[in-house]
């Protein structure tokens, strides 16, 4: 039985209704790392690793979650709507809820089921792709006509004030954005976008789940954005019309170095440097120059490493492995950082062999099983078809 039909099926014995069923997904992320909240570029794409929503109104008065990969239930007022202790997946689910409420919905009470395979902690976006496929789900059934940009700045919103993270705009944005075989050039400041297409050849994608997520993560994602902050401070008291790192150049930064402390120079500089390889790889993929695309991709990590600081021994480990190996193209880590996956271009044949050998490495090194995805470009949220 496919998941969408095992969960469909938990939603009638559950609820004895017809539900409407969504598939949400993963996002990886080419390039453009931590320049989301600068109001930089990304380049993220949609990937075919899913969750699948569940959902129909009930006259209940109450909202009923079963939560398919934990087998947990849990049934919330609908009047009460507060964040329930930290890391609670309901939080994902009531934080939607109450961002539509805020926009003067009324949303009435719902059932719903979600699973999928999204692995938590991965740095794929789980929680994006709940939050936006409850969104997708509930626009849907209850007809409050938002466009797809709402909902992904409904979702942002969410996650921020509801559960508590001060994520940037690119995760739910790529969930519900995505296109088959594009990336996502993503202005985040404007809220332009464009879609490359990923002609990938005889190369394909491969994340590499080092499996562990340091405990670090959020508070110093925080951090980041506070240095990231000062450093913008710093510059518009000589240019005024800086008013993020987007504005920056090299140039710029060089010339006010002095009035700098050294950590938020180097948290400055990878930045703007960070933005400038998004824009390099795009120019890269429309000339088919793989090479290059690879090449920014090993420079994002070293920048990650070094100077933005948000990398790991697990991840340093896996992208110095394919750093060694003459098949992978570029290899980084993705995502917030402190754990999750790292995104490599490898030669397509020789994926399988990657991937062995990478497994053999780390379960030497870590003791741990490595868990690999090879991970194709798929569309956004939509109805499951
Ligand atoms: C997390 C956040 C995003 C982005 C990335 C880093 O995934 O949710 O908004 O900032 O980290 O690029």
């Amino acid at each position: 039985m496919s998941l969408s039909e095992a969960i469909h099926e938990k939603f009638t014995t559950l609820f004895g209704q017809q539900p409407l069923l969504v598939r949400s997904p993963a996002r990886i992320n080419l390039i453009g790392e931590h320049t989301d909240y600068n109001m930089g570029f990304v380049l993220p794409a949609a990937i075919d690793k899913e969750i699948i929503f569940a959902v129909a109104p009930n006259e209940a008065g109450r909202f009923r979650l079963f939560a398919y990969n934990f087998d947990t239930y849990i049934e919330i007022d609908n009047q009460t709507l507060t964040p329930q202790i930290q890391n609670s997946w309901t939080n994902y689910l009531m934080g939607v809820v109450e961002q539509f409420q805020q926009l003067g919905f009324t949303v009435p009470s719902f059932d719903c089921i979600f699973g999928g395979e999204i692995p938590k902690g991965a740095g794929l976006s789980s929680s994006a792709a709940v939050e936006c496929g409850l969104a997708f789900a509930l626009n849907q059934l209850f007809g409050f006509n938002l466009t797809k940009l709402d909902l992904v700045k409904l979702c942002q919103k969410a996650e921020n004030q509801f559960v508590g993270v001060q994520c940037g705009i690119m995760d739910q944005f790529a969930n519900t954005f995505g296109k088959e075989n594009h990336v996502i050039l993503l202005d985040c400041r404007s809220l332009d976008f464009q879609y490359f297409p990923l002609n990938l050849h005889d190369y394909q994608l491969v994340l590499l789940d080092t499996g562990v997520h340091h405990s670090l993560a959020s508070s110093e994602y925080n951090t980041r954005r506070k240095e990231c902050e000062e450093g913008v401070h710093i510059l518009k008291k000589y240019e005024p019309t800086i008013l993020s790192l987007r504005d920056a150049t090299i140039e710029i930064l060089e010339k006010y170095k002095n009035e700098f402390d050294e950590t938020t120079w180097k948290r400055c500089h990878f930045i703007v440097q960070e933005n400038q390889r998004v824009l390099a790889v795009c120019e890269a993929l429309q000339k088919n120059d793989l090479g290059e695309v690879g090449r920014k991709m090993f420079a994002s990590h070293q920048g990650l490493q070094y100077d933005y600081e948000v990398s790991c021994d697990e991840l340093d480990f896996l992208v110095g492995l394919a750093a060694k190996d003459a098949d992978v193209l570029g290899a980084r880590m993705m995502g917030g950082g402190f754990g999750g996956c790292t995104i490599n271009l490898v030669r397509a044949q020789s994926a399988p062999s990657f991937i062995e050998k990478a497994q053999k490495a780390y379960s030497d090194y870590k003791g741990m099983e490595l868990k690999a995805y090879t991970v194709k470009i798929a569309g956004g949220t939509s109805e499951w078809a």
